[in-house]
């Protein structure tokens, strides 16, 4: 295992910045003081995914995902924590000085650093043997610069090349020491069948005599390759491409993020292109927010993806109508995502790469400019131009481009977006929105159907929405139902069911309450330990001598004070910023969720601050409160253990015994009982 020296690590993250780390991969945007978004890690479209600056971490109130800058890496990368500290150590020029390791040493950390070793390896293979080859230089190389690229592109996205043999790469990885395990869980090396479909034991290279282009995740991983042929009559695919693996999955990249992101947000657009060559050019000619779908479709995974970064998607296509047609659905997906939607097309038979190369960085530009359309107008005009002088046909192409407005998820946008199709088609605008509503009913019909028969995760869904808890509102009169469009109700709200509403949150189950009491100890000493509750006596100190050594029964709780308590031994306070660094992902994850908890004892509470004599009151309040209940639940269940056990034969002298505590604990359960009543219980309790 790779170990970090300790005050490496402090370092590490006495640097990292948790606005800077978390601000690499989603776009947040202050409000009060901290810092907000939507969360990378659950689909939702207004954020509630906070970074709270001063505390050093970030908590999702969606998903519950919480932690400091460490875990922010770990959960958005699923990577080990010593691989995040290295993202966070090279983010900030850190030197980490590692042990020496040797390759399996590597390879021991866990499955998916492996797999992030090895591809990484692969990388630096394929571009060493592009540059400084023979085969490289004069195949890879010469054909990159007859495509007109230059030293700078090929370095920046670490361009490759694979030589033209069998086992090249394998024989090179297996003398540095990689196993082949991971050589082929990656895809790199695939295994030699025989014609029953059996493995033969033998392996050979996926990628043989191709220009390697490097897939990289947000932040600078390499976890696939594209590939493409060098051999004007290859009967293979122009392009092969890693298969799925534990770190590639297809759905959730896109080409050139990584090195374009920073271009997407500071430009607040991002360009969107079908093609690894097109990403190239583009950026080449200092157009740097530029993604590729990667010939695929689009997925949602994607469009997330950029979502994070912007709402402005400016999409770029080749001219011909079959292509674009094909297209149409995915920029729908884009409007559904709420990404504002344009559209470039090129002249027939050029696409963003030929084109650039054609008229060069400067024209390329004023065209991006001229001819960028609203999807919607794009539609629009693609359709009515289509449908031009049949009558059936563009009643068909009106419902196609309704359909599309039916995807924007923003009810003004809704709105201009009608009034502008009312004016392209020459339709009056209150004709048209019935006819919408006709369409987004019959579509939200369709939506249910498939819910109900869809099973498995819409189940939730489902049971709410066939439930009765709502009676099934008033059918609308068409008139009514545009009046409430013009005011910006969505769709759904006016298709007469609840059944595309989120479901409502799952019910958490509600924890003991001896499990809260101690739960609320760990946290007020977590949060408060310095504060002084009388002129010599801390918030810490005042409880830990209630608690009296009393065990903690939740272990992780019994874990958290149990720290708590060490760092005070340690003369110092025990604080958020520490804890969240601990070895343990469930203290750190348990630190942040105490730290972030949503009511506070007062809006101006922060850690290290005087506060007017009503706050501590508050203070010596929550005490008490968090003490007394948690002696009153010990005694509760001593309580109750005690009186089961009279059930059991007993002799006389035990059972006596067993009364006289009884009548004890009795009496002390009535004391704390009347002294809790003499404190003001807390809402949340
Ligand atoms: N693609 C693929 N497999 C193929 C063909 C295409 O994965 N057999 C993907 C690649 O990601 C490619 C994209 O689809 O970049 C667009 O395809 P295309 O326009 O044909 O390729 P270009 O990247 O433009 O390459 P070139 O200009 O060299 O033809
Ligand atoms: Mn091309």
């Amino acid at each position: 295992m790779a170990r970090i020296p300790k005050e490496t690590v402090d370092q590490i993250i006495h640097h990292a910045d948790i606005v800077e780390v978390v601000g690499d991969f989603v776009q947040l945007k202050r409000k009060g003081q901290n810092m907000w978004a939507c969360c990378p890690f659950h689909h939702e479209k207004s954020p509630s995914f906070s970074v709270a600056p001063s505390k050093g971490l970030y908590k999702c109130f969606g998903c519950g995902k919480a932690g400091g800058v460490v875990q922010f890496i770990m959960d958005i990368e699923g990577t080990s924590y010593v691989e995040a500290l290295k993202y966070l150590a090279k983010k900030y020029g850190i030197d980490v000085q590692e042990e020496e390791k040797t390759p399996e040493q590597q390879l021991a950390q866990n499955e998916k650093d492996s797999q992030f070793i090895v591809s990484n390896w692969a990388k630096d293979h394929y571009h060493r043997l592009l540059l400084n080859t023979d085969e490289g230089q004069s195949i890879g190389l010469s054909y990159l610069r007859q495509r007109g690229l230059n030293q700078a592109t090929i370095k920046t996205f670490e361009l490759g090349y694979s030589l033209d043999q069998w086992d090249d790469l394998l024989k090179a990885g297996e003398k540095q020491g990689y196993e082949r395990k991971y050589l082929e869980k990656t895809g790199l090396v695939v295994a030699r069948e025989d014609d029953q479909g059996h493995d033969t034991g033998r392996r050979y290279d996926r990628f043989r005599g191709r220009v390697m282009f490097p897939i990289h995740n947000v932040s600078g991983r390499v976890i696939g390759f594209g590939a493409r042929t060098l051999k004007p009559n290859d009967k293979t695919a122009k392009y092969l491409n890693s298969p799925e693996s534990e770190i590639y999955h297809k759905s959730d990249v896109l080409y050139g993020l990584y090195q374009g992101r920073q271009a997407i947000r500071a430009e607040e657009l991002c360009y969107l292109v079908e093609g690894y060559l097109d990403v190239l050019s583009l950026h080449q000619g200092g157009i740097k927010n530029v993604v590729a779908s990667s010939g695929t479709s689009l997925t949602d995974g994607q469009i997330r993806l950029i979502k994070r970064y912007t709402d402005n998607v400016t999409v770029l296509y080749d001219g011909d109508a079959a292509g674009i047609r094909a297209s149409l659905r995915g920029i729908d997906m884009l409007l559904e995502g709420g990404l504002n939607v344009r559209v470039v097309l090129f002249p027939d038979g050029d696409d963003p790469d030929s084109y650039i190369r054609k008229v060069g960085d400067q024209r390329f530009k004023e065209h991006l400019d001229n001819a960028s359309q609203d999807f919607i107008q794009f539609k629009t005009d693609l359709v009515s131009r289509e449908a031009a002088q049949d009558p059936v046909k563009k009643a068909e192409a009106i419902r196609d481009v309704l359909q599309s407005i039916g995807k924007v998820p923003d009810p003004i946008k809704r709105q201009v977006f009608l009034q502008q199709t009312s004016q392209a088609f020459g339709i009056d605008e209150q004709v048209l929105i019935s006819e919408y509503n006709k369409i987004v009913r019959t579509s939200t019909g369709k939506a249910s159907g498939s819910n109900a028969s869809g099973g498995g995760s819409s189940a939730a869904t489902g049971t709410s929405a066939s439930g009765n808890a709502r009676p099934a509102p008033r059918p609308m009169s068409p008139e009514e139902e545009a009046e409430a469009l013009m005011y910006g109700a969505m769709p759904e709200d006016l298709a007469g069911g609840d059944v595309l509403t989120a479901p409502k949150e799952d019910l958490e189950p509600v924890p003991d309450v001896l499990e809260q009491c101690e739960r609320e100890v760990v946290r007020l000493l977590l949060l408060y330990s310095p504060q002084p509750l009388a002129p010599d006596v801390s918030v810490a100190q005042y409880l830990l001598q209630q608690l009296d050594d009393t065990p903690f029964k939740t272990g992780l709780y019994a874990d958290l004070l149990h720290l708590c308590q060490e760092e005070l031994e340690q003369g110092r306070w025990p604080e958020v910023r520490t804890l969240i660094q601990h070895g343990r992902s469930d203290i750190r994850a348990l630190v942040a969720e105490l730290a972030t908890e949503k009511y506070e004892l007062s809006p101006n509470w922060t850690t290290h601050q005087i506060y007017v004599p009503r706050e501590l009151d508050l203070l010596q309040t929550a005490c008490d409160n968090a003490i007394l209940r948690l002696n009153k639940i010990n005694v509760e269940r001593e309580l109750a253990t005690r009186l089961d056990a009279l059930r059991h034969p007993l002799d006389d002298a035990t059972m006596m015994e067993h009364l006289q505590t009884i009548r004890l604990l009795k009496q002390m359960d009535n004391q704390l009982a009347s002294m809790l009543g003499t404190v003001i219980p807390r809402a949340s309790m």
